[in-house]
């Protein structure tokens, strides 16, 4: 079973609020079409939300730990992502992927503590009737703080979890992890080894920077992948493009 995220600036632009980039949506809905085809293991995609859903965000000063009650705000932000998330799956479609809606905002929660809770029942059920369910960043029921944002990345790990995933990826703008001369490393197997070169000093890395992805992925069982879009068809095809952290 294979956990793959679509980077909300591989298949948005990202400076212009609530555009597309439609050349790279088709390039990555082919590259899963293709491993379809190939008869691929188990999908589950999840999509982040570029230029749909973070300006709704920081327009009404909600994030990962800052909340809303307001009802219109948060239908904002989920109706943004929604937005971004049928354009996601109409591609899919198109190319005979039976991609199916999975929102996070109707199937989970964070508890008091912030920890996300994500029931996965629906989607192991689409799984095993052939569908390749398709989730993304969205707003979810926060105890205590109303709704907060949950990022593509968090989703990404608790389903790899829930479903046991053997491969995570995570298709993103840059072709893998880089070091300081701007070279793909290509396996990471502790952070302390990159620390350096991903400004682990920065402790304010809640939206999902390289060293907040690095660390989830490291807290894995399954092995990930961070690559870029010219990667996902090898990715899916089996082999370990960009950065293999393990
Ligand atoms: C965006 O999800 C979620 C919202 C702002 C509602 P991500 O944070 O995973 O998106 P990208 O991939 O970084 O753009």
């Amino acid at each position: 079973m294979i956990v793959l995220k679509l980077g909300g600036s591989v298949i948005t632009e990202k400076d212009r609020p609530e555009t597309l980039d439609g050349e790279a949506l088709e390039r990555a809905a082919d590259a899963i079409a293709a491993a379809r085809d190939g008869g691929r293991e188990d999908l589950v995609v999840v999509h982040g939300g570029g230029s749909f859903g973070h300006h709704n965000a920081s327009e009404h000063g909600v994030s990962t730990t800052d909340g809303t009650r307001d009802a219109s705000a948060a239908l904002a932000i989920h109706g943004a992502m929604k937005t971004l998330n049928q354009f996601v799956l109409r591609r899919l479609l198109e190319r005979d992927v039976q991609a199916v809606p999975v929102h996070p905002f109707s199937a989970g929660h964070r508890d008091g503590e912030g920890e996300l809770d994500l029931p996965t029942g629906q989607v192991e059920t689409m799984l095993e009737e052939g569908f390749v369910p398709v989730l993304h960043g969205d707003v979810i029921a926060h105890a205590g703080a109303g709704a907060t944002v949950v990022s593509g990345d968090e989703l990404v790990a608790a389903l790899a979890r829930a479903l046991e995933a053997d491969r995570v990826g995570l298709c993103s703008t840059v072709p893998g992890v880089l070091d300081e001369a701007d070279a793909v490393i290509d396996r990471i197997d502790d952070f302390e080894s990159v620390a350096d070169v991903l400004g682990a000093s920065e402790a304010t890395d809640v939206t999902g920077g390289m060293a907040g992805k690095v660390r989830t992925l490291l807290a894995l069982e399954a092995e990930a992948s961070i690559f870029g879009l010219e990667s996902l068809e090898s990715f899916l095809g089996g082999e370990n493009p960009g950065t293999t952290i393990d």
